[in-house]
C-alpha cells in the first residue's frame, strides 16, 4: 500500500478555479479527515482520488486500484433493502454480515424496508455499511455521518474506525467533534 500524494493539482469548472497548484500527502493506511467551507472543493478531491473527475493539471499517485466510498449523495437502488444493496456490491453469502453490521449501526428493525422507506439518517447509514464491508485498500467517506442525531453518530464512527481494517480512510466533514470522533490528520482546503 502507498501513500496518496497529490501534487500540483489545478481544477477548473468553467471560470471557476477550484484548485491551484493544490498538493497534498494522504499517508497509507492512516486517517484523514479533509476540511474547509461549503464549495472549497472537497467533493471534487475526493472524486479526483476515486478517478471520477480528472484534473485540470497535476498528478495523483498511489490510488490502489479497489476502493470503497460513501459519496455526497446516498446512492442507493431504492427499491431494495439497506442488506440487498450491501450485497449488491460486496458479494451474496455476505448478507449476515451485512444485517449484524446494519443492525449495530441501528437498523435492526428496517432491514427489509425499501431504501425509498428509510429516513435520510437511515440510508447514510446503509450506504456506509455497504462501503464498510466492501474490500480494497482505500475508504472514502463524503459527509458519512450527515443527518444522524450525535449518539448515532459516535456509534457510526467507532463501527467506522473498527471495520476499516487498516485501510487508508479519507473523509469529509464540516463537523470538528465529528473530526475528534473518527481522529487522524486532517488536511485544510482554504
Ligand atoms: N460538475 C461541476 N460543474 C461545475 N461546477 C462544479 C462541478 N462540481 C463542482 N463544481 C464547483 O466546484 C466547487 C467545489 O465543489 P465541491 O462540491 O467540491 O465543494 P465541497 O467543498 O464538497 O462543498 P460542500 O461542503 O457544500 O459539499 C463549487 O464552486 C462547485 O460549484
Ligand atoms: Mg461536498
Amino acid at each position: 500500500m502507498e501513500d496518496i500524494v497529490m501534487t500540483g493539482i489545478s481544477k477548473t469548472y468553467g471560470d471557476k478555479t477550484v484548485f491551484r497548484d493544490f498538493s497534498a500527502v494522504f499517508p497509507a493506511g492512516e486517517v484523514c479527515s479533509i476540511m474547509g467551507p461549503s464549495g472549497c472543493g472537497k467533493t471534487t478531491l475526493l472524486r479526483m482520488i476515486l478517478g471520477l473527475e480528472e484534473p485540470d493539471g497535476g498528478t495523483i499517485r498511489g490510488v490502489p486500484e479497489r476502493k470503497a466510498a460513501v459519496f455526497q449523495e446516498d446512492r442507493l437502488c431504492p427499491g431494495i433493502s439497506a442488506v440487498e444493496n450491501a450485497v449488491l456490491v460486496v458479494g451474496r453469502g455476505r448478507e449476515k454480515e451485512a444485517r449484524d453490521l446494519l443492525t449495530e449501526l441501528g437498523l435492526g428493525d428496517s432491514l427489509e424496508l425499501p431504501c425509498a422507506e428509510l429516513s435520510g439518517g437511515m440510508r447514510r447509514r446503509a450506504a456506509l455499511c455497504r462501503a464498510l464491508l466492501a474490500e480494497g485498500e482505500l475508504l472514502v467517506l463524503d459527509e458519512p455521518f450527515k443527518g444522524l442525531d450525535a449518539g448515532s453518530r459516535r456509534t457510526a464512527a467507532a463501527l467506522t474506525l473498527s471495520h476499516r481494517r487498516g485501510r487508508t480512510l479519507l473523509y469529509v466533514t464540516h463537523e470538528t467533534a465529528e473530526a475528534e470522533l473518527l481522529g487522524g490528520k486532517v488536511c485544510r482546503i482554504p
